[in-house]
């Protein structure tokens, strides 16, 4: 049902200066892949069929890594190394399933998925945020196989002090993995908080929201945000909430971006037992 999905990527990534002032945030690797590159296979675990990248400017090394790399593979061919060869050619998607839009300047979230407007059309769209990267069942997946329509959010419980770094939703009813959400609010204070039930970047929404966005007068921090047009549109469809069973690392800050290496190198066969012992000479 949902085949399309939209990849936000037109951020300046300042929470991790100075490694993103020339390089993508996106492009940072966990272990050996870049965060794009989760996304990008989190949406294909999900059934998605089409790829929207929000890009801007500077963020060409993202197209790059999606097509072919001509010379790269023509040496990997040469020395015989098969399998390195297998990974690079596995990135590329179907010709024409792929597709770039720009974002002339980084007016925010809701902005960034308001310029994929003409490529979506008038279905139920993915949007991914690759910085929130999750291990274990993939979170869109389990999301597109419960979803019925109109709006749907990934949320997790967050600590009550720092409701300020994330969309936060009053829930009405809670079966202990949907919620249906009542209301929606960027970045409350503590002291504000309806709740401390925070959005994380999985998000399945109606075509519907394309119509808000482009009326939408900019909101918290300045910029045009996601969360005041799924707050507009409460009411007149419906609105969920999905509690995702994996874990999820904010990779857009230092401290989340170390974590999520050391958690994804211990899940790998040929670098947990070394990386193990090592972590425990440390502490
Ligand atoms: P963030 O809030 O992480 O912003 O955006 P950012 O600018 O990338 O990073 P910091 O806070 O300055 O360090 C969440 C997601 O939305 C995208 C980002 O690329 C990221 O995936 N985004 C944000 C856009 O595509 N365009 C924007 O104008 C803002």
């Amino acid at each position: 049902m949902v085949k399309k999905a939209i990849f936000p990527v037109g951020g300046l990534g300042t929470r991790f200066l100075p490694a993103t002032k020339a390089l993508p945030k996106e492009m940072l690797p966990v272990v050996d892949k870049p965060l794009i590159q989760y996304a990008i296979e989190e949406a294909i675990e999900a059934g998605i069929e089409e790829f929207i990248f929000v890009t801007g400017r500077n963020k060409t090394a993202i197209e790059d890594h999606f097509d072919h790399s001509v010379e790269l593979e023509a040496v990997l061919h040469q020395k015989q190394k098969h399998e390195a060869l297998e990974t690079v050619r596995n990135m590329m998607r179907v010709p024409g399933t792929v597709a770039y839009v720009r974002q002339q300047e980084p007016a925010g979230l809701g902005h960034a998925v308001w310029c994929a407007r003409h490529l979506v059309g008038n279905e139920p769209v993915a949007v991914l945020l690759a910085d929130d990267l999750v291990l274990g069942q993939p979170a869109l997946k389990e999301m597109t196989d419960n979803y019925q329509g109109g709006n749907m959010v990934a949320v997790m419980e967050v600590p009550k002090e720092d409701t300020s770094s994330y969309g936060i939703v009053t829930a009405g009813s809670d079966d202990g993995t949907m919620v249906t959400i009542d209301g929606i609010v960027e970045k409350p204070s503590p002291q504000n908080a309806p709740s401390n039930l925070a959005v994380i970047g999985r998000y399945i929404i109606e075509p519907e929201i394309f119509d808000v966005l482009g009326a939408q007068e900019a909101g918290v921090g300045g910029e045009i945000q996601l969360t005041d047009a799924l707050a507009t549109r409460i009411g007149a469809s419906p609105f969920s909430g999905y509690r995702f069973s994996g874990k999820r690392f904010d990779c857009g800050s230092k401290i989340g971006f170390q974590k999520a290496n050391i958690a994804f190198s211990l899940e790998r066969d040929d670098m947990a037992d070394e990386l193990r012992a090592w972590l425990a000479t440390q502490i």
